[in-house]
């Protein structure tokens, strides 16, 4: 990804709030899928319309239910890769860091992160389809292989309506204090980076026009480079695992 430049380097060392806005891309090196990559990317093997709406889940649960298990199985199997290390690392040498994620799956916690704003929700965290309330009953630890199955949901133990994945679907309304904190944050820090995610979906895509707009430097580390719109944005174009720890070792 060649050189960093000078102005990244001294902006994050003079930093006050860095803030880190992750895709899909920094667990891709977990071993986790992406959703748009070629080939790999989820999208590209599944209609997100059957999969990814409360629609498709009122239509057929056991099909999206059986799907949601079989992504947090394949994510509990997963570890945190050396991007999701350097992003803990980074949250201890600045003065103060907001981590704002699109991923459900729970690596940045699991590599030491805390107060992850997860904008789309969590594999983690499922709930009532109906009621709403919290379900604990999923089981945290699996050693066969996860397998694509037809699953039936569980049912809530308030009311008896079926557990639903605690992640956004298409059409639903981000989490409120989430987004309010992400944005908040966005406009008000002096740097953010971007790692690993296409922008290809709002308003999570705003994050990084937020910062640049408020005076910040941005920086997107990705494979493919993104087009920029401000002299204050940057393309660290490569793997997230590979520049994340580059960076990190150029400025401490
Ligand atoms: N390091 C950094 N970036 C990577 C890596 C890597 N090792 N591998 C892939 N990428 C990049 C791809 O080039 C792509 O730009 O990660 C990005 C992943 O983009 P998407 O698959 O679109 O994932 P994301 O941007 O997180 O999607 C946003 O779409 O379907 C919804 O809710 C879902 O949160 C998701 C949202």
């Amino acid at each position: 990804f060649g050189s960093i430049p000078l102005e990244l380097i001294e902006g994050l060392r003079s930093s006050r709030h860095v803030v880190v806005f992750t895709g899909a891309g920094v667990s891709a090196e977990s071993g986790v899928p992406t959703f748009r990559d070629a080939l790999t990317g989820l999208w590209a093997r599944y209609d997100p319309l059957a999969l990814a709406t409360p629609e498709a889940f009122q239509q057929d649960p056991d099909l999206v239910w059986g799907w949601y298990e079989w992504r947090r199985l394949r994510t509990l199997q997963a570890s945190p890769n050396p991007a999701h290390h350097a992003i803990a690392e980074l949250a201890r040498r600045v003065p103060r860091l907001t981590l704002i994620t699109q991923n459900v799956d729970d690596l940045h916690e699991r590599a030491g992160c805390q107060d992850v704003l997860h904008l789309h929700g969590s594999l983690h965290h499922p709930r009532c389809f109906n009621c709403a309330a919290a379900f604990n009953g999923l089981l945290e630890t699996t050693n066969e292989p996860p397998v694509e199955k037809r699953q039936s949901p569980p049912c809530c133990p308030i009311c008896s309506g079926p557990v639903r994945p605690g992640v956004v679907w298409f059409g639903e309304a981000l989490p409120e204090k989430a987004m309010h904190e992400a944005f908040a944050a966005a406009s008000e820090c002096d740097l953010l980076l971007s790692v690993g995610t296409s922008g290809a979906v709002y308003p999570a895509a705003l994050i990084p026009s937020l910062a640049w707009q408020g005076g910040a430097l941005v920086a997107h580390i990705n494979p493919q480079p993104s087009s920029l719109h401000s002299v204050r944005e940057y393309n660290l174009t490569g793997f997230a695992g590979e520049v994340l720890p580059a960076l990190l070792d150029a400025v401490f």
